[in-house]
């Protein structure tokens, strides 16, 4: 969800006496879908003992009720409350396990796009079991929101630690439970991309370290109750500071969001709690300038550069120029340097020779040649780098602007013979994921070219 883009929100009702009357009121209402149970939440299938086994009729209603678009875009399906299939008892355990690979199925028979599943306590391993399965062997894609708390309500804590050796082990701070739960049920799951996370969110926040670890979960919804809205003034539903921080944060995920509850502010319509999320949105505070240049990279996994093995392409290059903060750092360093290697009485006669190894398309080179200009001292460049291509935009930059101060070495480092030997060596070889650059391959080497 862009700046300016509106907020995506549905609506959760645990009872829809009419799927089509609900539809109808929680469109009017300005939400863009409902979440709703596709079995009656109270109709306990029984799968092993007679006669209830047998009771005949539709086990729910017919998909006819809606069209196949409706069912597809508008309807988030969610688990009946009542499985539970990581039971200690044997017999809820063995019913809750059939009626999960029913509504399951149903689900993927309605094709709804996304269904709700509740985690409530530490050990969800044979749901974990039983979801994969179903995902890695049914002809559907159906991504399920796992629908966890932000923090453990009081009454689930204790039962939390004691009944999970994994728990009482890793001596985890009391408000990143329901994170382990989370993340042991989603390792479980093989990390699979359509398990994602809805969280629910309490009237109490966790600390802002666990809000971060939370942050890096793949978030797609947020579950808000009424019940932790405030009232202003005016009778309008708000949100505490904390939580409009925790809202902001959301918006830049693109999650979507789920009001649930009654409404607690009768004088006013529903769809009060939506224009003030929108109200939010609207006011969101602008990005950073590193927001504003990880954009659109937020949680990818990427495949390392090889900038060694591989030519880089002109558009990569323009992706590392953009970064606001690597190239003014690079150029208080070397302006520091200077500072420190020349004394201001040699600032007229003493030649600093700075050699940027791996110049790309030149950002080091005009970084050190500022730095020299803001320390009032005198440098001579000599620009290295084995990409030929880019070694174009250097000698365009040298023929345009530089002149005879670069020097533009079309070479490997590796193979070099430098005709002078270096004051100061400027390069950032190292790589966004270990040393995929192969800096000590290149930059050790390099370390002939020092005086
Ligand atoms: C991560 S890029 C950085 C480029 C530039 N400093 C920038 O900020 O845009 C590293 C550069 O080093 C160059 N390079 C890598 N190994 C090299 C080597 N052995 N000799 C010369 N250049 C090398 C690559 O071609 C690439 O242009």
């Amino acid at each position: 969800m862009a700046a300016g883009s509106r907020v995506s929100s549905g609506r959760d009702l645990n009872s829809v006496p009419d799927i089509g009357e609900s539809l109808g009121a929680v469109g009017r209402q300005g939400f863009d879908f409902l979440c709703m149970p596709i079995f009656n939440p109270r109709f306990k299938r029984e799968f092993s003992q007679s006669p209830a086994k047998d009771r005949p009729g539709a086990l729910t209603r017919s998909d006819l009720l809606l069209s196949g678009r409706d069912w597809n875009t508008l309807i988030v399906g969610k688990l009946s409350p009542w499985i539970q299939a990581d039971s200690q008892d044997e017999q809820i355990r063995k019913n809750s396990e059939e009626a999960l690979v029913q509504e399951l199925n149903f689900a993927a028979y309605l094709g709804v796009p996304a269904f709700l599943i509740p985690l409530q306590q530490s050990n969800n391993s044979n749901l974990a079991r039983m979801l994969l399965n179903h995902l890695l062997t049914g002809h559907h894609s159906t991504v399920f929101w796992i629908r966890v708390p932000l923090m453990a309500l009081e009454d689930m804590r204790e039962d939390i630690v004691e009944n999970d050796p994994v728990l009482r082990s890793e001596d985890c701070i009391e408000d990143e439970k329901t994170w382990l739960w989370w993340h042991h049920f989603r390792s479980l799951c093989d990390y699979n991309k359509r398990i994602a996370l809805a969280l629910d969110v309490g009237a109490d926040l966790p600390s802002d370290s666990v809000i971060d670890r939370w942050l890096g979960e793949p978030i797609k919804a947020a579950v808000l109750p009424t019940s932790i809205f405030l009232t202003n003034k005016k009778g309008f539903p708000v949100l505490s500071k904390m939580h409009q921080n925790l809202i902001y944060r959301l918006f830049k995920l693109e999650v979507q969001f789920v009001i649930t509850g009654s409404n607690r502010h009768s004088q006013k319509e529903f769809r009060s709690y939506l224009q003030y999320l929108e109200y939010l949105n609207q006011h969101r505070p602008p990005p950073n300038a590193y927001e504003t240049f990880a954009k659109g990279y937020e949680d990818y996994l990427q495949c390392p550069l090889q900038p060694l093995m591989d030519n880089l392409e002109s558009q990569t290059y323009e992706i590392f120029e953009k970064d606001p903060i690597k190239y003014a750092q690079y150029q208080q360093a070397v302006y520091k340097c200077l500072l420190d290697r020349v004394p201001e009485g040699e600032k007229e006669t003493n030649v600093q020779v700075l050699m940027v190894l791996g110049a790309g398309r030149g950002p080091l080179v005009n970084a050190s040649l500022r730095a020299a200009r803001q320390a009032d001292r005198k440098i001579t460049v000599y620009a290295i780098e084995k990409n030929l291509n880019a070694v174009v935009t250097l000698q365009n930059w040298r023929y345009e602007e530089w002149g005879d101060q670069v020097t533009v070495v079309p070479c490997d480092m590796r193979e070099w013979e430098a005709p002078v030997r270096a004051d100061i060596i400027v390069s950032e070889l190292l790589g966004s994921f270990g040393d995929n650059e192969l800096s000590p391959e290149c930059l050790d080497g390099a370390q002939r070219f020092l005086k």
